[in-house]
């Protein structure tokens, strides 16, 4: 499964052990094994699907960077902020058990721990994420269309400063939206990524061709051309294709879930 994790965890015992729990499920596990090094990756790197932090990192040397500091960080950088954390830790009175849902900690487990469990919310925290992603792509589609719903009517209502100024942004938002699905698919080593990314760029030349156009025609002109954008934007067969994979996903997780549970 090409999922990504960041473990932040110092050598010793308890990383061996979540190594030894990680490896047979093919996760890229990418590891900090103290605060600093884990904030350089945080600055620097793409959000993985998961966060596994260890509250009980060590805090020597002269940068003193621990868990509650990196989820702070994390929660101020857009990208990183709405990633599920999963926060293991030897406190039972830690404050991280309160912070659950202010910074995305779907789940804090109390060491020692049943290595089922640590799967399991393993699973659940990453069917969460892709669940949200799925989500988010369906809010932007009809976002999009409820867009240049808008447009047609300031059109018909003759309303030309609002509608050459909603036009003016609509070209970004359909590239936001592509850019954000684009950068889904390369994590996740989407088999049709170079020809959905084709797809992507035909369209967006064309819809810039045509909001110029649409801008400079008749208000009848106009119509049938913004007719023709969103039946070029809303060509969904690329997009269907791409959420079914994505279904396809959520579903060996759920199944995997149901595995661990029977084995209990
Ligand atoms: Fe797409
Ligand atoms: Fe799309």
């Amino acid at each position: 499964m090409h999922f990504t994790t960041l473990l932040i965890e110092p050598p010793g015992i308890d990383s061996q052990l979540i190594n030894l729990m990680l490896a047979p499920e093919k996760f890229l596990v990418n590891k900090a094994e103290c605060g600093p090094k884990a904030w350089n990756l945080i600055i620097e790197s793409d959000p993985p699907d998961l966060v596994i932090v260890d509250t009980d990192l060590p805090l020597n040397g002269n940068v003193r960077i621990g868990a509650s500091q990196l989820m702070e960080l994390m929660s101020r950088r857009s990208g990183w902020r709405k990633i599920p954390k999963l926060v293991l830790t030897s406190d039972s009175s830690s404050s991280i058990f309160q912070q659950t849902t202010k910074k995305n900690v779907c789940a804090a487990i109390l060491k020692p721990y049943d290595p089922r469990r640590f799967i399991q919310e393993v699973f659940n925290c990453i069917r969460q994420r892709l669940d949200a992603h799925i989500k988010e792509i369906n809010r932007q589609h009809i976002q999009l269309g409820t867009q240049i719903k808008n447009i047609t009517n300031m059109l018909n209502q003759g309303d030309t400063i609002n509608f050459k100024n909603r036009l003016g942004t609509i070209l970004a938002e359909i590239e936001d939206h592509f850019a954000f699905e684009e950068q889904y698919m390369s994590q996740h080593f989407y088999p049709d990524f170079v020809e959905h990314q084709k797809g992507h760029k035909q369209v967006l030349t064309n819809a810039a061709k045509l909001i110029d156009e649409i801008c400079t025609s008749s208000p009848m002109i106009a119509n049938q051309k913004i007719k023709q954008l969103s039946a070029d934007l809303f060509d969904v067969t690329d997009d269907k294709k791409y959420i079914g994979f994505l279904y396809g996903l959520l579903e060996s997780l759920t199944t995997h879930l149901k595995t661990v549970d029977f084995k209990e």
